[in-house]
């Protein structure tokens, strides 16, 4: 199919430099890449890229494309372990991880209400995300992540509309050291900081948010 295919593409554009085309993103995301291990994206992530949280599969819709690649790469070299994502990461090319963070990049995102620091913050997980605890030197997550929680360019996921369950999961991940892909130490520190309450509740308060 490969071969039959670069002939073509190979015909039609003659300044192709890679048999990876920026148009296979979709492809990639709907059937899958060239080698049989790179399964489907929109069977977990879901086709309009809002992924299915009672599975664990999170959103990628509208999420930074660098962010998303290099999330990829992470779970190839697995200093982001995990079993579903490992063996599809490791199927995918470098010029297809491109692609297909491209088109995931380019699915509609959610809207983020406009929650300012100035809120009081009612509850406890708006009280962690807004104001953090810096008696315990938990700084709070829109101070990075944006306000309320939005995202902010290629290196601060949006945590807002993303699953309670997932985000739960990758701070637990955090705390047990099963995720260290992030400069620094940041979110280890945070996350081995926060209680599983503090946990369950920003989780909720920033799943609450986008739609
Ligand atoms: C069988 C289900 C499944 C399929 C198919 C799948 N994923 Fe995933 N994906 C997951 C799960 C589960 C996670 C969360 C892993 C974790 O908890 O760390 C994930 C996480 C991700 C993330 C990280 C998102 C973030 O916010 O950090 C990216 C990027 C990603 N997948 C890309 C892809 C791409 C690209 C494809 C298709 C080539 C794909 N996935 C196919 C299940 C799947
Ligand atoms: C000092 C900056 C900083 C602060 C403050 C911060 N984060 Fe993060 N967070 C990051 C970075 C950077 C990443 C992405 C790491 C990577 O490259 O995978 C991240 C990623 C995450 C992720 C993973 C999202 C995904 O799509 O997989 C979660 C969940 C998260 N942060 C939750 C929080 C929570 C909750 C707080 C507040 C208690 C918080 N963060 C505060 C920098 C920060």
């Amino acid at each position: 199919m490969r071969p039959f295919k670069h002939l073509i593409y190979g015909g039609l554009l003659a300044a192709a430099i890679s048999p990876v085309m920026a148009d296979d993103g979709e492809k990639i995301y709907k059937q899958g890449g060239a080698q049989p291990g790179a399964l489907a994206c929109m069977t977990c992530h879901m086709p309009d890229g809002r992924g299915m949280d009672a599975g664990g599969f999170p959103k990628i819709a509208g999420d930074s494309a660098v962010y998303l690649a290099k999330q990829i790469h992470d779970f190839k070299n697995s200093s982001r372990e995990n079993p579903i994502m490992l063996p599809i990461a490791s199927a995918l090319t470098d010029a297809e991880i491109t692609a297909v963070t491209r088109y995931m990049a380019s699915l509609p995102k959610f809207e983020v209400p406009e929650i300012t620091r100035a809120k009081t913050p009612e509850g406890l997980g708006e009280t962690i995300a807004i104001r953090g605890d810096w008696s315990r030197s938990i700084p709070e997550c829109v101070a990075c992540h944006g306000p309320g929680g939005v995202g902010v360019g290629d290196t601060f996921p949006p945590l807002a509309g993303q699953g309670s369950k997932y985000l739960a999961s990758q701070l637990r991940a955090w705390q047990q050291g099963t995720r260290k892909n992030d400069q620094d130490d940041l979110m280890g520190h945070i996350a081995r900081s926060l209680t599983e309450e503090e946990i369950i509740a920003v989780a909720d308060y920033f799943a609450g948010l986008g739609k």
